[in-house]
């Protein structure tokens, strides 16, 4: 699996996460899962892609600028989570900011998958775009247990 395998399967994964939690929107308790889901998939995926995908990609020219765009959109969406964790959980005031939260992801995955990946095909080696699909997963996974530990010892 290459990196950009790899990082659809995270993206879908999102996508899958997002459709449950708004179908959920209307019940407590698997409206809180899923969104514990988001939460913690997000966390994982961008320190993972941050790691293993925009810092090589920092290092060329051509994608110096794209790469910032994205570290910059995920800082929006982890802004974006701490304030939901400060709303009221079902008020009319956190229902607008999870529809926002679920577009916001949605445009960053979208414009990621068109826009980033096309340039980053170009300027990443073949052989390069090989190799850091295997370090994308064990990061996503080993940070992803992580974010789940920290949620078992929350609630
Ligand atoms: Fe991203
Ligand atoms: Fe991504």
């Amino acid at each position: 699996m290459d990196i950009f395998e790899a990082l659809l399967e995270s993206h879908e994964r999102q996508r899958a996460i997002c459709r449950r939690l708004l179908t959920a929107i209307g019940e407590p308790g698997p409206r809180r899962q899923a969104l514990d889901d988001l939460k913690a998939e997000m966390a994982a995926h961008e320190t993972a892609e941050e790691r293993t995908f925009y810092v090589p990609l920092i290092e060329h020219d051509e994608t110096v600028d794209a790469a910032r765009h994205g570290i910059a959109e995920h800082h929006e969406m982890d802004e974006m989570v701490e304030d939901l964790d400060k709303a009221d959980a079902g008020s009319p005031g956190w229902l607008e900011a999870i529809g926002k939260l679920v577009q916001k992801v949605e445009h960053h995955l979208q414009e990621e998958e068109q826009k980033f990946f096309p340039q980053a095909r170009e300027v990443l080696s073949r052989r390069e775009q090989k190799a850091l699909g295997e370090p994308y997963r064990e990061e996503h996974e080993r940070l992803a247990a992580k974010e789940e530990e920290g949620q078992e010892r929350e609630h």
